[in-house]
Order: structure tokens, then sequence, then C-alpha cells
């Protein structure tokens, strides 16, 4: 079987992943009990995801399956196997906000970034979400972007938003 210049780029990006911080966190739950969840919690806190070969090496130092790894993963949405973006920005779906536009502010964020639900601008600097009601109905519409809120956008106010994140690092 021959392989796609993806996934042979993906096993490139592998490859190239330094296996010391995720050493060093198994090191540190290694005699405890129950260590799979924080060990996995402390590898995404270093590399920002969970690389497909920090997988394999927990895997094989635990002494777990990966089958059993990827059901851990997969199950709780707290965990993420791709890289992603410095920001993250949650456009709520709920029905206050779609009642009031979240659909245009989603659509001109794909427009603007190239990127829709769940999916990572190149340079890693922005991923997208789109998420059920995040608690501020009374300012529908609204996004968040990593722990600050924006409400009452329009097109034009979410616009302002991204250009204040684009200029920043
Ligand atoms: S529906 Fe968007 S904040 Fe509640």
């Amino acid at each position: 079987m021959t392989e796609s210049a993806e996934q042979v780029q993906e096993e490139v990006e592998e490859q190239e992943i330094d296996l010391a911080a995720a050493n060093k966190v198994i090191d540190k739950y290694l005699d405890m009990t129950g260590n799979l969840m924080p060990v996995l919690q402390g590898i995404q806190e270093e590399y920002g995801y969970i690389p497909e070969a920090t997988v394999h090496l927990t895997a094989e130092r635990l002494n777990v399956y990966t089958s059993q790894i990827y059901g851990v993963l997969t199950f709780y949405a707290q965990f993420h196997m791709k890289p992603r973006g410095k920001y993250i920005i949650r456009v709520c779906m709920g029905t206050a906000c779609h009642v009031k536009g979240a659909g245009r502010l989603g659509e001109t964020l794909e427009g603007r970034l190239g990127i829709g639900h769940a999916e990572t601008t190149e340079d890693l600097k922005f991923t997208a979400e789109y998420v059920a009601c995040i608690g501020a109905c009374g300012m529908a519409p609204v996004i968040m972007v990593n722990d600050a809120t924006y409400g009452s956008l329009n097109v034009k106010k979410m616009d302002a938003v991204i250009d204040k994140y684009q200029a920043m690092d």
C-alpha cells in the first residue's frame, strides 16, 4: 500500500517530537495507581496536544494497550490529538446566539481565517470551535477567545476582535 504525501508528512512530524518532556511526565506518575489520566493531562500540558508518538511511549511505559489510551482520548473532550492554535476562538452556536446571527459570525470567521469548526490555521495561531451555549445569552451573539468573552457582536465588531489577536504574537 502506498502512503499519501499527507501521511508521510504526518510521520515526519511525529518523528520530530522530542519525547523528553513526555518521559519526565511519565516518570512523575509512574508508581501511582490510576496514573493514565494524570500522565495524559501532563503530556497535553507540555505539548498543547497529545502527539501520537507519546501515545505509544505511554502505552509502553505504563504497560497498557494503545487502544485503551485512544479510548480515553476520544471519550474525554479535554484531550486533543492535533496541534491547536495559540488562540482558541469559540463561536457560540446556542439558540440565543443562533437567533442573533451566530451563523454569520461562523461564516465570516471561516472566510477570513479559512478555518471551520475544529480546524486550525497553518501558522498555529487560531483554532475555531463552534460550541453550545456558554452561559452569556444576555450578550448574544457571543464568541470567546481563550478566556475572554466578547458579546453583542456583529460581523464588524468580530472583525475588530480578530484584528486585535492578529496583531498580537
Ligand atoms: S446561546 Fe450563546 S451564550 Fe447562550
